[in-house]
């Protein structure tokens, strides 16, 4: 397996440029079984996640035609149901094709999600949305099977115990533009990504209402066209390199990005003593010299991200002081915290809670990536510590971030990756 090498203490400055969002541009893939006529996405990122969405697609009978960022997506109207445990158990998001198969074809079998190293991902409200549609739900030998001939809009109430499902109500925003009638969808997630989903299924033809608020209202249509949408920013790729500027600048600016889509994490930067400019599409960002610790949660949209947990946790091991971090969202997704006090950093968590002890000298060290933002959040202590970290299995970090050793590189880090010519 690759893995980055990083020798510590350079200062970052210079620009970095923001690649198109990967949780943006996920459920739109899927989004595209339900257009009978022709897609074009622009300023897809080029990540493992959209590969394996693209091959999933082709398992359905789409045609994928590629070009740079650009994807022209055709999809029959027959074809196959059938989303495989080969591909699904590789990334989560794939569940997002039950919605639009089962709306487009009648049919839908994927497979059931597995475990995660950030911990129990259920998805009993994307099937209780499902079932409100009128879908009959069958598992079996680790499928989902879903049918309906039509499904039937109404009123979905879709917030868990854990508040809103960004991915749950994606696929019942997708399953309900074919419904007949309308759906509301109550307890919606207010995500950016559903806002650009919205967006999306409108320049298809289907009338969408109130994406960014808890209650989204689709309209049922009885066909549906195609169209040529720009994927928006990738929200947390920018945060992690306005943390990155934060950690280890020098004076970084992070360009192509919607500053509106990280008031939070501006917040919680600003109370810690970060000092930042906010542009019209770019924040720029000064190395701090003394960071104030800061006790902070994970929270919906437009709380803090739990996708910017781990990084900030890496900054905060920078702090003069105790700070904490509550995750709300997913309670074990702490699987950095052996790595980072591999690092040298202090730091205890009790039950959802980290305790983060500033101030300790991090040195070099071999660390082992456990998902997609806890590798993130060891490049970003690397930067910072003294002598040489290797950051082994960053095939997780591929999943989400488009070169990143390459944008760090140019931003002055002394970064590489060591291809594992084994390919193991
Ligand atoms: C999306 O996952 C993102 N993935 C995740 O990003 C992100 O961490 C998460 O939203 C939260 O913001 C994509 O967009 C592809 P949820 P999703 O359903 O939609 C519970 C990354 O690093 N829940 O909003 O699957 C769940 O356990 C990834 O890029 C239920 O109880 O997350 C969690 O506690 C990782 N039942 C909470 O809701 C359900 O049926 C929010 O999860 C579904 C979820």
């Amino acid at each position: 397996m690759d893995k980055l090498v990083i020798r510590g203490g350079n200062a970052l400055s210079g620009t970095v440029t923001v690649d198109g969002s990967k949780n943006g541009a996920l459920p739109i893939l899927f989004a595209t079984l339900l257009a009978e006529e022709p897609v074009t996405l622009r300023n897809v990122p080029r990540l493992v996640d959209i590969r394996t969405t693209v091959r999933i697609l082709g398992g359905l009978e789409a045609e994928v035609q590629e070009d740079g960022d650009k994807l022209s997506i055709t999809t029959p109207n027959e074809g196959s149901v059938t989303a495989p445990y080969e591909l699904v158990r590789r990334m989560r998001a794939s569940v997002c094709s039950l919605g639009p198969l089962l709306a487009r074809r009648g049919r839908a079998i994927v497979s059931r999600p597995g475990g995660c190293a950030i911990g129990d991902r259920p998805i009993d409200l994307h099937l209780k949305g499902l079932a409100a549609l009128g879908a009959e739900i069958r598992s079996r030998q680790g499928y989902i099977e879903a049918t309906a001939k039509r499904l039937r809009g109404t009123t979905i109430f879709l917030s868990g115990p854990f508040g809103s499902s960004v991915l749950g109500t994606a696929n019942i925003m997708m399953a309900a533009c074919r419904a007949e009638g309308v759906t509301m969808i109550e307890g919606a997630a207010c995500e950016p990504e559903i806002v650009g989903l919205a967006d999306f299924l409108i320049k298809l033809g289907v009338p969408v209402e109130g994406a960014g608020t808890p209650t989204v209202r689709v309209e049922g249509v009885d066909s549906i066209g195609g169209a040529d949408y720009t994927i928006p920013p990738d929200r947390i790729e920018a945060g992690t390199y306005v943390i990155a500027g934060a950690i280890a600048g020098g004076d970084v600016l992070v360009e192509n990005c919607v500053p509106g889509h990280l008031r939070s994490l501006i917040d919680i930067l600003t109370r810690m003593g970060v000092r930042l400019e906010i542009g019209d599409s770019s924040i720029r960002v000064w190395g701090a010299t003394k960071i104030e610790p800061i006790d902070i949660a994970t929270l919906p949209y437009p709380g803090f991200p739990t996708d910017l947990q781990a990084q900030l946790m890496a900054l905060m091991c920078r702090a003069d002081g105790i700070g904490l971090i509550t995750e709300k969202i997913y309670p074990d997704r702490y699987m950095h915290i052996a790595e980072l006090n591999r690092l040298g950093a202090r730091i205890r968590k009790e039950g959802p809670t980290a305790i983060i002890h500033g101030g300790q000298p991090l040195s070099g060290a071999d660390v082992m990536a456990s998902d997609l933002r806890a590798s993130a959040s060891l490049v970003l202590a690397a930067l910072i510590a003294d002598g040489i970290t290797e950051v082994h299995r960053i095939y997780h970090l591929d999943r989400g971030y488009v070169n990143m050793e390459r944008k760090l590189s140019a931003l002055g880090a002394d970064i590489r990756r060591e291809y594992d010519e084994t390919g193991v």
